[in-house]
């Protein structure tokens, strides 16, 4: 028989589409199972204010279909300090909170280990992030959305580049990782790529910008993931200008658009998977675990495997860039 009588639920870090369906999936299931929830506003920076609420079946209606997050996002500097978890345990205590349940990327499953190490409070993770980053899991809630975003703006783009026979740098979100823009440039027919995870050769690009079969060429899309460790798209960009005058370049930095939207149809039921996942798990007994998909089956996650920044791009799939670019 499971100890846990009543859980909390919070949303931390960056937002993304398909967090309210899991919030929805986390609630309903906890009822289903007969437990109280209580939502946290502003991830941990509520616990810490105790701004913890009653959550009920109603709270949920309605929000499979929006972006963002009903319960709010915040990247709580006061949760990284112990005096700052000691609070947010306290007031997750004195509710008669049992358990917590984090949606989050990397920042928050540290957070959340720390506080299930140090008070003994028990912990499940849910993967929502739009980078897509997290080890031991193929999708993280939100990414699939993201992706579709910067395809149809990317289309939209390459209209306007191939009117003009112009190059354009197009940079995407991901601060460590590249799979927005080895996912996207695949699906975009981008030329080129250039991600956190590779050393960015100004020569290869030189190679390609040299090469006969970029003059037949009406346009040109070049994906730069944010981390791109050379500064990114305008860096990449300032480059080509003084090396090749002859092309005419422009960039085009989509930002937070990619975070934002209604999730897509993927999101939404990975999202209720994971919901549903995450509180069996916990009356299971499973703690300071991530919910994760591995081909497509449910798996758990320990927090210190999840967070590694290990997780690579698939060397297959940057082959094919190169191979389809010509
Ligand atoms: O959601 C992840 C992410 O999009 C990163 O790729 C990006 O660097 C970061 O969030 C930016 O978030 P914010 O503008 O909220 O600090």
């Amino acid at each position: 028989m499971s100890a846990i009588r009543k859980i909390a639920l919070l949303t931390s870090g960056g937002d993304a589409p398909g967090m309210n369906a899991a919030i929805r999936a986390v609630v309903r299931a906890a009822i289903f199972h007969g437990l109280e929830v209580m939502g946290s506003l502003r991830g941990y920076q509520g616990l810490i204010e105790n701004r913890l609420f009653a959550m009920n079946s109603k709270s949920v209606s309605n929000i499979i279909q929006r972006g963002g997050t009903i319960l709010e996002s915040a990247r709580s500097e006061a949760f990284r300090t112990v005096e700052g978890r000691r609070l947010a345990n306290q007031h997750l205590r004195e509710h008669g909170v049992d358990a917590l349940v984090v949606i989050g990327g990397d920042g928050s499953f540290t957070g959340a280990g720390l506080l299930g190490t140090e008070f003994d409070f028990p912990v499940v993770g849910i993967p929502g992030t739009i980078d897509n980053d997290l080890d031991g899991t193929d999708h993280t809630i939100g990414y699939d959305t993201a992706l579709n975003t910067v395809i149809e703006a990317v289309d939209k783009i390459r209209d306007t580049a191939s009117s003009h026979s112009r190059l354009f740098f197009i940079e995407v979100m991901g601060r460590d990782a590249g799979f927005l823009a080895l996912h996207g440039g695949i699906a975009c027919g981008a030329e080129a790529i250039l991600v956190p995870e590779i050393e960015t050769d100004y020569g290869r690009l030189d190679n390609y910008l040299s090469g006969h079969y970029i003059k037949d060429k009406s346009s040109s899309i070049v994906l730069v993931a944010e981390g791109e460790h050379c500064g990114g798209a305008m860096k990449a960009a300032e480059w080509v200008r003084r090396e090749h005058p002859e092309y005419d370049v422009r960039v085009s930095i989509l930002g937070h658009i990619q975070r934002g939207g209604a999730p897509s149809a993927f999101d939404r039921v990975v999202a209720s998977r994971m919901g549903v996942s995450a509180i069996e798990a916990l009356l299971a007994g499973k703690r300071e675990v991530m919910i994760g998909l591995a081909n497509n089956e449910i798996v758990q996650v320990p927090f210190e495997q999840a967070i590694k920044h290990k997780k690579p791009l698939d060397p297959g799939l940057l082959a094919l860039i190169e191979i389809l670019s010509i």
